[in-house]
């Protein structure tokens, strides 16, 4: 077995290392037959398996019965927040978006961008995204609400899967999708990106509710319409093979492990190691509300930046990577996706007591 460091990047980040293990069983020749995934057709049969295998799945996990279509997209979380109201708000209708932060500012800017009227039913820049607004004012005649379920720069999570009334809920579940059972009917649309929770970069899976189908806007460029690839099953055009291969692979890790229920035992069991630590310390300061904070993402700060520098380079030297804050907010971040292992967490929380004590 060879060395891997304690990965706590925000995006791409860790993969479960069986998962390494098998796709590097099955590199050379998958399963016998002479080639590796990358260089199969996608019109093959062999790849039609691995695709209807993937998308099973995530069909088995979310519970979605025959109510859902899911697709393996390409362009990144960041093409749905131009899809979502390109697709499913009707030039008459207003897109309604929740504002926790950077990633849901730039979805409803696309909206914005494409001509659509928007509301903000809620937002918690008044209090720099340090919280998740509990109440909805939604608009007349609204298209949807979108949420963020987990802010990945702020750190802060929904713990519940918010009611609207009837209006279709639209959820970027990029850093908290399948890391703990939802109430899947709440939801007209999810997406994320699968380089956090379940996967590498180049897929972003979405799922929409069949009733929603009717409603996409008419007369839609190929590519952007949603009909295309639901007709197509995800291979209108050549789909990114390798990146669902192993998306596949990490939610098949899932289900082994006990599924969603299981997963969210072991994340709050990895948060609580971080969090415990915050609360006891007058060193360490958490930077969000604790009822909102995220299992998936730990920002936190030092007393001072100096020492956060330090406390950055030691990580280093100790093979824990990426544990600097975003770029926009600073300080320090650990993000403890499904795929981390318990023994990185415990390292990390092991280093933390021994800095403070050493530094304070
Ligand atoms: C919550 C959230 N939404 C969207 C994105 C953008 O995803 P992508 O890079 O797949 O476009 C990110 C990336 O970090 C994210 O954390």
């Amino acid at each position: 077995m060879q060395n891997r460091i304690h990965n706590f990047s925000a995006g791409p980040a860790v993969l479960p290392e069986e998962v390494l293990q098998e796709i590097q069983e099955e590199m050379i020749s998958y399963r016998g037959h002479g080639l590796s995934v990358m260089e199969m057709s996608h019109r093959s049969k062999v790849y039609q398996g691995i695709i209807d295998d993937a998308c099973d799945d995530v069909n088995e996990i979310l519970s979605l019965g025959n109510e859902y279509e899911v697709l393996f997209l390409q362009g990144g979380a960041s093409t749905q927040f131009y899809m979502i109201p390109l697709n499913l708000c009707a030039d008459d209708k207003v897109a309604n978006y929740v504002n926790t932060g950077a990633w849901a500012t730039k979805a409803l800017k696309e909206a914005e961008k494409i001509g659509k009227k928007i509301h903000i039913a809620a937002s918690s820049k008044d209090k720099d995204f340090t919280y998740i607004p509990k109440e909805f004012s939604i608009s007349e005649n609204a298209a949807y609400v979108h949420i963020t379920t987990n802010n990945t720069i702020r750190g802060t999570e929904y713990k519940i899967d918010p009611d609207t009334n009837g209006i279709p809920l639209i959820a970027d579940m990029s850093s908290n999708i399948m890391s703990k059972p939802i109430d899947i009917k709440k939801y007209a649309l999810i997406y994320a990106g699968a380089q956090k929770n379940i996967g590498p970069a180049g897929t972003t899976l979405v799922i929409i509710r069949k009733d929603m189908i009717d409603k996409i806007n008419p007369g839609l460029p190929t590519m952007m319409d949603y009909n295309t690839h639901i007709d197509k099953g995800s291979m209108f055009n050549t789909p990114p093979c390798f990146a669902i291969y192993v998306t596949g692979k990490v939610i098949r890790w899932i289900l082994n492990k006990g599924g969603l229920k299981a997963m969210a035992e072991i994340n709050r069991e990895k948060a609580d190691y971080i969090y415990n630590i915050l609360d006891n310390s007058d060193f360490y300061r958490g930077t969000v509300v604790k009822e909102d904070r995220s299992l998936m993402n730990i920002p936190f700060r030092l007393p001072s930046e100096e020492l956060e520098k330090k406390f950055i380079a030691e990580t280093m030297e100790m093979n824990m990577l990426n544990l600097k804050g975003h770029r926009s907010v600073g300080g320090c971040r650990a993000s403890l996706y499904n795929s981390q292992p318990m023994k990185a967490v415990q390292d990390l929380a092991q280093f933390m007591l021994d800095f403070e004590k050493k530094n304070k």
